[in-house]
């Protein structure tokens, strides 16, 4: 084999034998290993076990776990990492009292980002999500999910889609591309709303499916954005077009979103911070994975979605970053994974489920990524603490110190030990 980890002090695993996802309680059994060691091959996994029962000789190459913590790559499910601008005004305005919705509402918000992402080249755009995907990186992202959406007109949803398909070819990480191009309806179609539908159902969505520009067609259904009509012809469209379905539901308002996702069976209903009875019901009869961004509501000071209920009714829950200028600037995985157990009330087995396995079933990769199986693509990352708790507890402070992807060492800040 290329490589063996041996001597892993904490392997979190979180197997899932042949199981795509983690649902309720399932969610708290990492399969953790103590003294595990993990082989690797050809780019996949083909031992994972205790380091007592595989031989050293084998590997070509051989890394000492000692002291160290082993977990599968993170999966980040939700972002909008390809943009321009910032808006770091529109932080100090809300800190002062205005609301999200109320600076969305005046013409700011997404609008403001969508001016500044159409005046961005796409060389502009690549250098700076690229600076981006590193720092998701160093906080031991493996899989990223990337949205459009800050386009809003056929031709600058396009170009952020080829933007992050440039990505895609330039960065080691896997990239999961989603075309939002409903985000908003921007503010040069203002009075012309079934326009700026239309050109979705009859131009975008079509386009993007003709030419594989996307895996999945998100909608952001919300008052002041689409409302469940708008967005189920939306839907629906995707669907006929044979696109793979999300949706930004219930975040600001209950307005039904997370029923609509579970219509579809879409792969994930995202936001959930107003978590209704019904919504649960209609999730639970679904294969729909219920994500929730913690840094959203952390950055925009509102309460947490009730991600605890979600797990007691026996729904998969996973957590992602919703990296974006506007409601969460920040690429940091394990921060939210300290925020979702502090404010969410994750337990920490829960946390790592839901950024690994659950995350990856959240984008429908959960059949080769999430875990540390054999048969799996090896994405793995080691960090410089003897416990897996150690990572979200010790708050703050990045303890990763290797990432491995496919395989390959990408990342290594492993201190080396000076004996003697
Ligand atoms: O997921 N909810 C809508 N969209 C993003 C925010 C986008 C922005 O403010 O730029 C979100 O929170
Ligand atoms: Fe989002």
């Amino acid at each position: 084999m290329d490589l063996l980890i041996h001597h892993i002090e904490n392997l979190v695993t979180v197997r899932a034998q042949g199981s795509l996802v983690k649902r309720g309680k399932e969610m708290t059994d990492i399969g953790l290993i103590r003294d595990g060691a993990v082989g690797i091959d050809g780019g996949r996994f083909v031992y994972v076990g205790s380091s007592g029962d595989i031989a050293v000789s084998r590997a070509d190459h051989v890394i000492d776990g000692k002291g160290k913590t082993a977990t599968p790559g993170f999966v980040d499910s939700h972002t909008h990492l390809v943009f321009a601008g910032t808006r770091e005004h529109e932080f100090s305005l809300r800190n002062a009292g205005a609301s999200y919705a109320e600076i969305h509402r005046s013409g700011g918000g997404i609008n403001n980002t969508v001016r500044a992402t159409r005046n961005a080249s796409k060389d502009e755009l690549i250098r700076s999500s690229l600076r981006r995907l590193d720092t998701c990186l160093g906080f031991g992202v493996t899989t990223v999910e990337i949205k459009s959406g800050y386009g809003l007109t056929f031709e600058h949803e396009v170009k952020m889609l080829e933007v992050i398909h440039d990505l895609k070819q330039r960065h080691v990480l896997d990239i999961v591309p989603t075309c939002l191009g409903a985000h908003t309806v921007p503010f040069d179609y203002k009075n012309r709303r079934s326009e700026y539908v239309a050109m979705l159902r009859e131009q975008l969505i079509p386009f993007v499916a003709k030419h594989g520009l996307a895996e999945f067609i998100d909608v952001f259904c919300e008052e002041g954005a689409f409302n469940i009509e708008e967005s189920r012809s939306i839907l629906q469209c995707a669907v006929d077009n044979g696109l793979d379905v999300k949706v930004h539901a219930d975040q600001l308002t209950p307005l039904g979103g997370a029923q609509l996702a579970a219509a579809f069976n879409a792969a994930s209903a995202d936001h959930l911070d107003h978590l209704t009875d019904e919504a649960i019901v209609a999730m639970k009869h679904s294969g729909t994975i219920a994500v929730v961004l913690p840094g959203v509501s952390l950055f925009l000071g509102i309460p947490m979605a009730d991600a605890r209920r979600l797990i007691e009714q026996g729904l998969p829950v996973a957590v992602a970053t919703d990296a974006n200028p506007g409601s969460c600037m920040s690429e940091n995985i394990q921060l939210m994974m300290t925020v979702a157990g502090t404010m969410m009330h994750l337990t920490v087995e829960e946390v790592f489920t839901a950024v690994t396995l659950n995350a990856a079933a959240a984008l429908r990769r959960s059949n080769m990524l999430g875990s540390i199986e054999v048969g799996k693509q090896a994405d793995l990352l080691l960090f410089d603490l003897p416990s897996y708790e150690m990572i979200p507890y010790h708050m703050g402070v990045n303890h990763l110190s290797c990432v491995i992807k496919r395989g390959r060492k990408v990342l290594d800040t492993m201190r080396e030990t000076i004996d003697g």
